[in-house]
């Protein structure tokens, strides 16, 4: 895995703090490796207006936005992670299972998109080797590097990456230039659209470890954490000299506490033009071992040398665990039954789509084991590596699922890239090969197909095991039957049990259960508008309540526990409704992270804290002696309940349950006891009814945060009364401004049922002029662009051919034949008001085949394909009054000349995004990312009716990755 600065910044302990030192004395060995960003500063453009701009029959001559020449001025900034699906509105005609946004089958308008970044090279670079790499694109990705096409990929989930050291150029300008097309999709969830993960430029001398390249394993004898473990890697060297290299593979160790343990070495030669695997071995005395409760890690640092010299460095963090699967004890971590609390999830977040930043990762992973989950499934594809970093810095295990059943060479090598990009994180403990793959799972080439990847496995990473995630019941055929450890989608009942006794040899898991529905605040069904009460009563039917998969698991501990579907809401499959519902309601918490009521049931069974929860809440006006179904979900041995100071009865919890009584609705105070065995008191908590709201909460997870334009602060937003209470069923719409050294970066509620937009663009007021009155006269015209004074203010044209002002139909301007050459001349008259705008466009439908471009006798630009639509950006040409623009076309072959259609556009100061969300069931969420300026952030919430509010959170200076300019 990768080392960054993001995690070097993370609130980790003094221990790190003192290791982060170490590191960087030990990193300061002048390597020409750099790890740096792409994130920054790309062109966007949605709409494939260029379909012939792949070309297959030369090399570089692709056109459109491939092209260096293009001219893509007129496109969007942005930084990645981006998802333009989220940008799109709700449309109730898109795929339901996918969110219902207009991307995809039926929406070609949307689901084309274009990206172009420059970037620059110095001179000093030249003899590295450069690689580009993607984390991830949604969906089929064409990639050119300066009008080269050097990647064509497909696949949503899966990395890809190249060495461009070819066609760079090395002390200048370079172009990377990108086309996703998320026509297809892959899922049955929502998937985002576009270049959703980060994208980054590494450098590396010509002998150096290959990407992904480096193995760090430890072993212990019979896979039981007793004394010491043996440490092995592997260094995959790559010689891209034309000669051979003797290198020196030299690792040394850095201890969780800082500690510089000893150093081991092996030399290899490598051959010219050719790559080895060098391998190294030793033993780590004192282990200090890895686990979700305590996530220590270790940093290994492999330097390699060639005659004395360092010529590449790396880091590579690690931990020290065991894991393995048994029959009748389950997962084992670190030699001893550990059951997993797990929940299955997808990627997407409220607010940001597929799109999110590190800081979100650890966000969610910090949410997940509030409740006690120990583990995520990465249903149903490889994940972002950040997240695996979150997971093995917060300390969450983790199976890692491909996306496909598939041992073809495409779908294998994939399979390679994941392995290798993901097997150094200690949090990974297991492999999955597919999920439910319905049409294949029972037939003797699935089982083949599966076994294949199984070994595929086993002789990338010898160190963990292989299961899938089948939704049969008692079958054994198929993959089933080869698989190492038999997973199980949902079946609670006896066909578990029928099954182990037929195979008693084969581990189990519970890859994928519960998929039980609720909404968060909502306590009756309400299909009109979408949503399911949360008390744990409903579930689809081959899926279970809460309550039911759970205590049947936690009975049969050879089951190894299992990953509940899921733990946070997602976009897309809204079962068990369709429109206006557009995301899932299988969540333990909600899209924004906010707990649902089942929170409490897990966090009662899968944790050691004390919890003790009532629901519903107390806001029942119009429901006054009627019986309203009140539940404690709580670990205390016994719970009494009070209504406003009366008891209504003390019961005893069995494990793994829940406890229910009917109570006559009155308004006030429903309070509970929790006692421990001995009868002492050990909980209380309090629903109480509310009064209106009165004011607007916003409190921050964090401050400060890193002034690194990457690190977020996520705003709870609430509506309290007058006593401060959250009010449970307030719906205020709340508008938001940020002001300071940040922006808003989206918004959300977790209503499955809200259309209200997630994120804002902040609008740039456009006026456009026409350019009328053009004349033109054939003449020579200069092919390097100099000047003539026919294109300078004082010229007669009076005397000049005339041009239609907008032709009808685009061959009114063609009055160029093959080889002539003219000038065309019109002016436009601007004031002073008009030049005080931000920025001042000309912009031509056409220019056939070569043009150059002068204001007031400045060139202004050059055009260099008849296909585009240039634009160029003028305002330092211009003055008040009149102005010349000139253009000089040269028509190199069939019919040419200038579209008369020119405009000018003005453009004013962007107008800021009109941020806002309603409440739902009295909660929203507003994510805040930092700039690199340091800074305070104040964030203000205002509504119809209640007292403005404004919070600040500070940022500190620091941790801004290392990119490329
Ligand atoms: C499963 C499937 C998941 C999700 C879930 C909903 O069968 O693996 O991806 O669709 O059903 O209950």
């Amino acid at each position: 895995m990768k080392c960054h600065p993001l995690i070097a910044i993370r609130r980790l302990s003094v221990a790190v703090a003192t290791l982060a030192l170490t590191l960087t004395a030990a990193a300061q060995t002048n390597s020409p490796r750099e790890h740096l960003s792409l994130d920054a500063n790309w062109k966007f453009h949605l709409g494939d207006d260029w379909p012939d701009a792949l070309r297959l029959d030369k090399a570089g001559a692709s056109g459109g936005p491939a092209a260096e020449k293009f001219n893509d001025l007129t496109w969007r900034t942005l930084t990645l992670p981006h998802d333009w699906a989220i940008e799109l509105p709700f449309d109730k005609n898109a795929d339901g299972s996918h969110g219902f946004k207009p991307v995809g089958p039926g929406f070609p308008r949307n689901s084309i998109g274009w990206y172009r970044r420059t970037f620059e090279l110095p001179a000093s670079d030249s003899g590295k080797r450069i690689w580009l790499t993607f984390d991830g694109a949604f969906r089929d990705t064409t990639v050119w590097v300066n009008g080269w096409l050097i990647k064509r990929h497909e696949g949503g989930y899966y990395p890809f990456r190249e060495d461009i050291s070819d066609v760079v150029h090395f002390g200048g300008k370079n172009l990377v230039s990108v086309r996703v097309d998320a026509t297809k999709f892959e899922g049955w969830f929502y998937e985002g659209a576009g270049i959703y993960r980060h994208v980054w430029l590494d450098k590396t001398g010509p002998v150096a470890i290959a990407p992904d390249g480096l193995f760090v394993r430890t072993e212990f004898e019979n896979n039981v954490p007793v004394g010491r473990p043996e440490i092995n890697v592997e260094a995959r060297l790559l010689n891209a000299q034309t000669n051979a290299a003797k290198a020196t593979v030299q690792c040394q160790v850095i201890a969780p506490d800082g500690a510089a343990l000893g150093r081991f070495s092996e030399s290899a030669k490598v051959k010219a033009q050719s790559w080895r695997l060098v391998k190294l071995e030793s033993k780590i005395s004192a282990p200090v071992l890895w686990s979700p409760e305590s996530p220590k890690l270790y940093t290994l640092i492999t330097r390699v040398q060639v005659a004395g010299k360092v010529v590449d460095q790396q880091q590579t963090e690690f931990g020290i665990r065991t894991v393995g699967f048994d029959p009748t004890n389950g997962f084992l971590l670190n030699g001893r039954h550990y059951e997993l609390y797990g929940t299955c999830n997808h990627q997407d977040m409220a607010g940001v789509g597929a799109a999110l930043p590190d800081a979100l990762q650890y966000f969610r992973v910090a949410k997940l084991k509030e409740f006690g989950c120990n583990a995520v499934r990465t249903s149903h594809n490889p994940p972002t590596p950040e997240f695996l970093d979150a997971c093995d810095h917060l300390g969450l295990l983790i199976m890692d699922e491909s996306r496909l059943l598939g041992s073809d060479s495409e779908n294998l090598r994939k399979w390679d890239d994941q392995i290798r990009r993901d097997r150094n994180h200690p949090c990974v403990a297991i492999w999955s090969v597919a999920n439910e793959e319905f049409v294949v799972e029972d037939s003797p080439q699935g089982a083949n197909v599966a076994r294949t990847m199984q070994d595929y496995v086993h002789r990338l990473d010898p160190t963990r095991p292989v299961t899938f995630a089948a939704p049969e019941g008692d079958t054994f055929a198929g993959i089933n039957g080869v698989i190492q450890v038999r997973g199980w989608n949902y079946h609670v009942g006896h066909d578990m049990d029928t099954y182990r006794a037929k195979h008693p040899a084969q581990p189990e898991v519970g890859t994928e259960q519960a998929s039980t529905v609720g909404t968060r605040g909502i306590y009756t069904n309400d299909p009109v508008r979408g949503y399911v009460a949360a008390y744990d009563a409903n579930a689809p039917s081959w899926a279970t309540t809460t309550e039911k998969w759970w205590s049947y698991f936690a009975d049969r501990p050879w089951l190894s526990g299992g990953f509940v579907w899921t733990g946070f809401d997602y976009r897309g499959e809204p079962t068990p409704y369709g429109w206006p519902c557009i995301n899932s309601h299988f969540g333990i918490l909600d899209t924004c992270g906010f707990p649902k009521d089942n929170f409490y049931y897990y966090q009662s069974w899968w944790t050691t804290n004390v919890v003790l929860h009532l629901l519903p809440h107390w806001n029942w006006p119009g429901m006054e002696g009627r019986e309203i179904r009140v539940d404690a979900l709580s670990n205390c041995k016994q719970v009494e309940l009070f209504l406003n100071g009366q008891s209504l009865g003390r019961q005893t919890m069995s494990p793994n349950s829940k406890l229910s009584w009917q109570v006559k609705y009155a308004p006030g105070a429903l309070r509970a006891k929790g006692f421990d065995a001995a009868g002492n008191v050990i909980a209380e908590t309090q629903v109480e009814t509310t009064g209106q709201p009165a004011a607007i909460r916003l409190e921050p997870d964090r401050s400060p945060i890193n002034a690194n334009g990457e690190d977020v602060s996520v705003f709870t937003v609430s509506a309290v009364d007058a006593q401060g209470h959250v009010v449970p069923v307030a719906d205020n719409k709340i508008n938001f401004s940020v002001a300071g050294a940040g922006k808003i970066l989206g918004v959300g509620n977790g209503d499955p049922s809200c259309h209200e937009p997630d994120t804002y663009l902040p609008e740039t007021p456009v006026r456009s002029l026409p350019v009328t009155g053009w004349r033109w006269q054939m003449a020579p015209v200069s092919s390097k662009g100099s000047l003539d004074p026919a294109y300078g203010p004082g010229f007669d044209d009076s005397a000049w051919n005339t041009l239609p002002a907008k032709p009808g139909d685009d061959s009114g301007y063609l009055v160029l034949h093959e080889g002539q050459t003219a000038i065309y001349r019109a002016h436009v008259n601007l004031t002073d008001a008009d030049l005080t705008n931000n920025n001042v466009l000309v912009h031509f439908a056409r220019i056939d085949d070569h043009g150059w471009v002068f204001v007031n006798n400045q060139r202004v630009g050059h055009s260099t394909d008849w296909q585009d639509q240039p634009a160029y950006d003028i305002q330092h040409a211009l003055h008040a009054g009149d102005n010349t623009i000139a253009v000089g076309v040269i028509n190199e072959s069939g019919e040419g000349g200038l579209n008369p259609d020119v405009t000018i556009e003005l453009l004013g100061q962007p107008i800021p995004a009109p941020w806002s969300r309603s409440l739902f069931n009295g909660l929203a969420q507003v994510i805040v990312q930092s700039t690199t300026d340091a800074g305070p952030i104040t964030l203000t919430a205002t509504a119809d009716g209640l007292p403005a509010a404004s919070v600040t959170v500070q940022t500190v200076p620091g941790g801004v990755r290392p990119s490329v300019p």
